[in-house]
C-alpha cells in the first residue's frame, strides 16, 4: 500500500532545473524523425518534452545544411531541448556556449547511443565506461548555464551494470535530470527492459529520473512507473508511430486524428524544410502511421512513389482519409 502511494501520476507537471515541464510525459530524440515539426506536435498533444536528434557536439563548428536541420527550431516550440553526442568535455563546453545552442533551454547528453562506429569513438554508451570523462562534459555543459539533462543505458552488459555509480556520478557532476533507458549497451533496442536497474537510479539519487524503453500503451507506462518509481516516462519508437499516445497518456483531450495530424505536419515541415526532406520525412511519419493498418500494401506502394508535395497530400487523403 505504501508503495503504491510513492507511484507518480502519469500526467502531472514536473520541474527540471529551474523548468516546468507541463507534463511527465517525454519524448525521447530519435535520429531521423524528431525534427522540429514532429516535436511541435507531441508537445501539442501533450509531451512535457521533445528532443532534437542527436547532434555531434564537434559538428556544430562546421556551417552544414545537415546540422542546421537538425537545429532548426522557432518561437513556436516553447521549450527547446537538444541532445548532443561527442567525447570531448571542451568541445562540449565550446558547443554549450555557442550562438548555434543560445535558443536552447536544455542540453541532453547522449550516453547511451550503442552503435559502434560512435561507441568506438568514446561517444554515446562508451561513457558509462569512463565516468570521470563523463563527470567532466556534464560539468562542461553546466558551466553554459543551461539545465543540463543525461539520457543514459544501465551498462555495456549484464556482467557490467554502472546504473548505481553512474546515476551517482550525474547528480554530483550537477545533472538536472537523467533518463535511463532500461537496457545494456548489449541489448541494443530489443529485449524486455530491466526495470530493477531503472529502479536502482531513481532510489540513488534526488534529481528526477525518467524511465524509458519498450512503452508502446498506457498499461505498459503504468507498468513501467509502478516498477520504477520513476518521476515520469519518456517514449521513443511508439511515440513516433502513434503520437496520439501522449494524450492518452497525459490525459489530454484532442480532436486530432492521424489523418489532421499528417496534414498539419506536411504544412509545416513545408514552411521550414526543403521538398527532398519533407518527402522523406513526410513518407516515414505516414508509413509508421500505417502500421497498424490492415491491407495498406498497395496504397504504401503509391506513397512511396510519390515525387512531389501536392501528390503526397492526396495519397495521405486516400489512405487516412476515409
Ligand atoms: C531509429 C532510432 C534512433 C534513435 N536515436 C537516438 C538519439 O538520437 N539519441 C538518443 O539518446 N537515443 C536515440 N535512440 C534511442 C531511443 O531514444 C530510446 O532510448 C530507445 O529506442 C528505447 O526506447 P523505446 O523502446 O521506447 O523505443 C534511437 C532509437 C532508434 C530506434
Amino acid at each position: 500500500m505504501e508503495q503504491e502511494s510513492k507511484i507518480k501520476k502519469l500526467g502531472t507537471p514536473i520541474t527540471v532545473g529551474n523548468i516546468r515541464f507541463e507534463t511527465n510525459v517525454l519524448m525521447a530524440p530519435l535520429a531521423g524523425y524528431t525534427c522540429f515539426p514532429f516535436r511541435l506536435m507531441a508537445r501539442k498533444l501533450g509531451a512535457g518534452s521533445a528532443y532534437t536528434e542527436m547532434v555531434s557536439a564537434d559538428g556544430l563548428k562546421y556551417n552544414d545544411r545537415a546540422t542546421a536541420r537538425l537545429l532548426f527550431t522557432d518561437e513556436r516550440e516553447k521549450l527547446k531541448c537538444v541532445q548532443l553526442l561527442g567525447s570531448q568535455p571542451t568541445v562540449f563546453e565550446r558547443a554549450a556556449r555557442s550562438d548555434r545552442l543560445a535558443a536552447f533551454d536544455i542540453i541532453d547528453i547522449n550516453m547511451g547511443c550503442p552503435v559502434p562506429n560512435v561507441v568506438k569513438a568514446g561517444e554515446g554508451s562508451a561513457l558509462l565506461e569512463d565516468i570521470p570523462r563523463a563527470s567532466k562534459i556534464i560539468e562542461a555543459c553546466k558551466r553554459s548555464g543551461k539545465v543540463v539533462s543525461v539520457k543514459c543505458r544501465i551498462g555495456m552488459n549484464r556482467s557490467k551494470i554502472v546504473i548505481e555509480e553512474f546515476a551517482k556520478m550525474c547528480e554530483d557532476s550537477g545533472a538536472d535530470m537523467m533518463t535511463v533507458h532500461g537496457r545494456t549497451r548489449d541489448m541494443m533496442y530489443d529485449g524486455e527492459p530491466l526495470y530493477e536497474y531503472i529502479k536502482l537510479a531513481k532510489d540513488t539519487v534526488s534529481i528526477p529520473v525518467f524511465a524509458n524503453g519498450s512503452i508502446d500503451s498506457l498499461s505498459k507506462a503504468e507498468e513501467m512507473m509502478a516498477k520504477t518509481g520513476a518521476d515520469g516516462v519518456m517514449l521513443a519508437r511508439y511515440g513516433f508511430e502513434n503520437p496520439l499516445v501522449f494524450s492518452e497518456l497525459t490525459g489530454r483531450k484532442t480532436s486530432e486524428t492521424k489523418y489532421s495530424l499528417l496534414t498539419e505536419q506536411l504544412e509545416v515541415a513545408s514552411e521550414c524544410f526543403d521538398e527532398l526532406y519533407v518527402l522523406t520525412y513526410i513518407k516515414k511519419l505516414c508509413s509508421y502511421f500505417m502500421k497498424k493498418l490492415p491491407g495498406t500494401k498497395s496504397l504504401k506502394m503509391d506513397l512511396y512513389r510519390c515525387g512531389n508535395v501536392s501528390e503526397l497530400s492526396k495519397v495521405i487523403k486516400n489512405i487516412f482519409d476515409r
